[in-house]
């Protein structure tokens, strides 16, 4: 039932920012890279992967709700436009619960910015809600290392883009602190593997 919404909703963030439509659609494919090795491991089943590719296709669904200045910004944020849009994950969650979508994928859109050690302060703190380690649902953990890997190796004007190899580096780098150790190993080996075919 749910399928039937999501092409309604990624027209929607077409119309207005084709730039998160490219994330949303590269982190789905990112993860489509760890789906051999999460079910090798048992960390999803065969049954979760649908459901995996829509929270990660949807992760970012709240930035429609977010004003289109702030969007497509081109310098760095200030604190105040970060505040507005890290209302994101809450934005796209309250707008979901009102459609037909399993509890498994509302709490991926709603966590995927929280982080493995609990922090909420600093340059990248965790929200909304300062959830920390295994309280952090498993599609939202898996997510935000896609979503983190993306926002390095995509280029935009303020920030130009890194390397594979150099953004890998840096998840392993915030391996258990920013990102659960466990699927941030499993990330790296995944995107290793294929990390020619992805330059
Ligand atoms: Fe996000």
């Amino acid at each position: 039932m749910e399928q039937n919404v999501i092409p309604t909703i990624l027209q929607a963030m077409e119309k207005k920012d084709q730039v998160t439509l490219m994330h949303l659609s590269k982190v789905q494919q990112f993860i489509n890279l760890m789906i051999p090795k999460l079910t090798e491991k048992n960390i999803i089943s065969e049954e979760d992967i649908a459901d995996l590719w829509t929270s990660a296709i949807l992760h970012d669904v709240g930035k429609i709700f977010i004003v289109d200045d702030l969007l497509k910004e081109n310098k760095p944020l200030d604190q105040s436009q970060m505040k507005n849009i890290r209302e994101h994950s809450m934005k796209g969650y309250n707008f979901l619960r009102l459609q037909n979508i399993s509890h498994k994928i509302l709490s991926a859109v709603k966590y995927h910015h929280e982080r493995w050690d609990g922090k909420t302060s600093g340059q990248y703190p965790g929200y909304p809600e300062g959830l920390r380690g295994f309280d952090i649902p498993l599609y939202a953990r898996i997510i935000q290392i896609a979503d983190s890997f993306d926002a390095m190796v995509a280029y935009r004007p303020y920030k130009g883009k890194k390397s594979i190899w150099c953004a890998l580096k840096e998840i392993r780098e915030y391996s258990g602190t920013q990102f659960d150790p466990y699927i941030s190993q499993l990330f790296i080996d995944s995107i290793s593997s294929c990390g020619l075919s992805l330059m």
